[in-house]
């Protein structure tokens, strides 16, 4: 019997969250328990928009979706639509999805989800973290509960939306801080591998023109982004999700990791202590 693994996403849908959600939905390993949606790369009202949308292209079952945070903690919103486009998704002009919203709030859900499954599941973000830090800080104890977080965030070298900083930590630090200070186990799927998984325009393409509905929108999202960066571009997000089922296929160290929170060169940057641990 194949063990399936109990998955909750929070995601800014976003090109590349959006291979993420598709993966998440589609694989027969996955046991996708909720999607939660966060401020990010645009507005979180955009996010739940093209997250149904994907849902629907994935033919996925019913889902509960919730909308989260409207801005980070602290900070004014700052979005990527250069890199995502204007909807955030591609503006591949998709059809509304009929999907309803699910009523409770982000950290409600949450609370719900890893109370109904308690120590089991591993909670996936792909965002900012101000989700979940608003999780750790409103139900503590049911932030325990969860066997573990993977996240995509971060970077143990260089950044992207800054010199240092990766951008789900820069557009939201002091909840970065909150999350890599709560304890709970902590994989960060960084900006160093962050960018490996390249899809070519010919393997795009050959999506595209698949009789698949789900292949035909990731070709089409895959070809829409080549256009607009003029590269070859990463399946970025869906690593995270990867890393959970195939861990053997990365190669993770233990560090720790902390986040800088001052308004100086290098807010956002994740600090990874990388010093030799002496034992004395
Ligand atoms: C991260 O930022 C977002 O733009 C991407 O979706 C990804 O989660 C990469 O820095
Ligand atoms: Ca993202």
């Amino acid at each position: 019997i194949m063990k399936k693994h109990p998955i909750i996403l929070d995601v800014d849908t976003g090109f590349d969250d959006a291979f993420a959600v598709l993966f998440a939905a589609m694989n027969q390993e996955v046991e996708l328990l909720g999607i939660t949606c966060v401020d990010g790369n645009t507005n979180v009202h955009q996010v739940v928009k093209n997250t149904l949308k994907v849902l629907d292209a994935a033919g996925a079952g019913e889902i509960p979706v919730s909308k989260g945070a409207t801005k980070p903690l602290v900070e004014e919103p700052l979005y990527a639509e250069h890199i995502h486009g204007a909807d955030g998704m591609g503006d591949l002009e998709l059809p509304e999805s009929s999907r309803n919203i699910d009523r409770r709030e982000a950290t409600e859900l949450l609370r719900d989800l890893v109370e109904s499954r308690p120590n089991e599941i591993t909670l996936v973000p792909v965002a900012p973290l101000t989700n979940i830090a608003n999780f750790i800080t409103k139900y503590p104890a049911s932030a325990k509960k969860l066997k573990e977080i993977c996240l995509m965030g971060g970077s143990a070298s260089v950044g992207n939306a800054t010199a240092m900083a990766e951008f789900n930590i820069w557009h939201d630090p002091e909840a970065a801080d909150i999350v890599f200070k709560s304890g709970i186990p902590i994989t960060m799927y960084g900006l160093d591998v962050f960018y490996l998984p390249i899809i070519t325009e010919a393997e795009a393409q050959r999506l595209t023109n698949s009789n698949e509905k789900s292949a035909q929108f990731a070709g089409k999202l895959l070809l829409s982004s080549m256009r607009r960066l003029k590269q070859n571009v990463t399946l970025g997000d869906y690593g995270a999700v990867a890393a959970v089922l195939r861990p053997s296929l990365l190669r993770t160290e233990v560090f720790d990791v902390g986040v800088e929170t001052a308004h100086g060169l290098v807010r956002g940057m994740t600090v990874v202590d990388r010093r030799p641990r002496l034992e004395l």
